[in-house]
C-alpha cells in the first residue's frame, strides 16, 4: 500500500509533488497561503509523510494526533518552526534543506548589506518623489565596506559564504562569535571574537545564526548599546533575533546607523508598523533563498528526504 503524505501548501514547487506522487498518495491543501492549524491537525492524523513549510508550527500538541506519522521534511533549512525533541520523543524522523540554499541566501545577505550601506532603497525613492534636485556633495552619502570591520554573528554555512563574497570588498577585518570556534574561519581570515567584541567593534553586522533560547532577542536595548553609533545591522536569520521595539528606538534615536532586515517579528511586519517609517532602515519580505532554482532544489530535497524516511533509508539531510 501506497504510503499517504500531506502537503501543507499549493504552491510548492512541481518537481517536489511529481517525485512525491511516483511512491506515496498525497494530499495537499488547497487553500490560499498558510494551512489553518485545524485543517493541519485533521489531515495529519491520517499520513505516514509530512511537506511542510516554516510557516506551519509543528509541536507535541500536533504530534500527538499524527499517530501514524513516520518524516516530516521542512522546506526550510530553519527548523525553529518544529519542536525536534517531541519529534525525536516520538521516533518521527526529520530533514530540512541546508546547502541548496547556503549561495542564494548568502547573496541576498550581501544585496541587503550594500542597500543599506549604500541607501539604495532610499535613493531610488527620492527619484520617483521629486527629491532629486541637483547632484549634492553630501546627499545620500553612506559607508563603504572598504578598511571597515565586518562581524558575522554565526559563521554557519551561509555566514562563512558571507564572508567569502565580501572578501573582494577589501574589509580592514572580518570578525566572527559563534557557540563555538569554527575551523573553516582560516579560510576566509575570520578572527574568533567574544559577542561583547562583536557588538562593539563591527561597523557592520550581520546575523547568520539560528533561532534558538540562546539568540532569541538577543539584540535588545542592552545590547544595541554596546554597538557603535554608525554601525549598520543586517539580518536574515529569523525575525525573533532582534526584539524589533528595541530596534525602533535604536534606529530612530541614532544608538546605531541603519538595518537591513530579510526576516521580522512578526512576519508579515504589518505596513503600518513604525519601523517602516524609518529611512534607515530596509525591510525585504523573507526572500533570502528565493531563486527560481534554489526554491526548486529545496522543494526536492524536502520530498527526497521524505521518500527516504518512509523507505527505511537514511535521510539525505537529516537534522538528528
Ligand atoms: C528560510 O528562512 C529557511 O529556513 O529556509
Ligand atoms: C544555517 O543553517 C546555515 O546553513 O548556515
Amino acid at each position: 500500500k501506497r504510503p499517504k503524505v500531506f502537503v501543507t501548501r499549493k504552491d510548492v514547487p512541481q518537481n517536489a509533488i511529481d517525485l512525491l506522487k511516483s511512491s506515496c498518495e498525497i494530499t495537499q491543501y488547497d487553500g490560499v497561503g498558510a494551512v489553518p492549524r485545524a485543517v493541519l491537525k485533521e489531515r495529519v492524523a491520517e499520513v505516514d509523510g509530512l511537506f511542510c513549510l516554516l510557516t506551519d508550527k509543528i509541536d507535541g500538541d500536533l504530534l500527538d494526533v499524527a499517530k501514524k506519522l513516520k518524516v516530516i521534511g521542512t522546506m526550510s533549512v530553519g527548523y525553529d518552526h518544529i519542536d525536534v525533541k517531541e519529534c525525536q520523543k516520538r521516533g518521527v524522523l526529520l530533514g530540512n534543506t541546508p546547502d541548496v540554499l547556503t549561495e542564494a541566501t548568502a547573496e541576498l545577505t550581501v544585496a541587503l548589506l550594500l542597500c543599506t550601506a549604500r541607501r539604495l532603497t532610499e535613493a531610488a525613492d527620492e527619484v520617483r518623489n521629486g527629491g532629486w534636485g541637483t547632484w549634492n556633495p553630501l546627499w545620500m552619502c553612506g559607508k563603504s565596506l572598504q578598511g571597515s570591520t565586518i562581524g558575522i554573528l554565526g559563521l554557519g554555512r551561509i555566514g562563512l559564504s558571507v564572508a567569502k563574497k565580501l572578501l573582494p570588498f577589501e574589509p580592514a577585518k572580518l570578525i566572527y562569535y559563534n557557540r563555538s570556534e569554527q575551523d573553516a574561519a582560516a579560510t576566509v581570515n575570520a578572527e574568533y571574537v567574544s559577542m561583547d567584541k562583536l557588538l562593539s567593534e563591527s561597523d557592520f553586522l550581520i546575523i547568520t545564526c539560528a533561532l534558538t533560547t540562546e539568540t532569541r532577542q538577543l539584540f535588545n536595548k542592552k545590547t544595541f548599546a554596546q554597538m557603535k553609533n554608525d554601525a549598520i545591522l543586517i539580518n536574515t536569520s529569523r525575525g525573533p533575533i532582534v526584539c524589533m521595539d528595541d530596534l525602533f528606538e535604536a534606529l530612530s534615536t541614532g544608538q546605531i546607523g541603519a538595518a537591513g532586515l530579510d526576516v521580522t517579528d512578526p512576519e508579515p511586519l504589518p505596513t503600518d508598523h513604525r519601523l517602516l517609517t524609518l529611512k534607515n532602515c530596509v525591510v525585504l519580505p523573507h526572500i533570502g533563498s528565493a531563486t527560481v532554482a534554489t526554491r526548486m532544489r529545496m522543494a526536492s530535497l524536502a520530498a527526497e528526504n521524505i521518500l527516504a524516511g518512509l523507505s527505511g533509508q537514511p535521510l539525505p539531510a537529516s537534522i538528528y
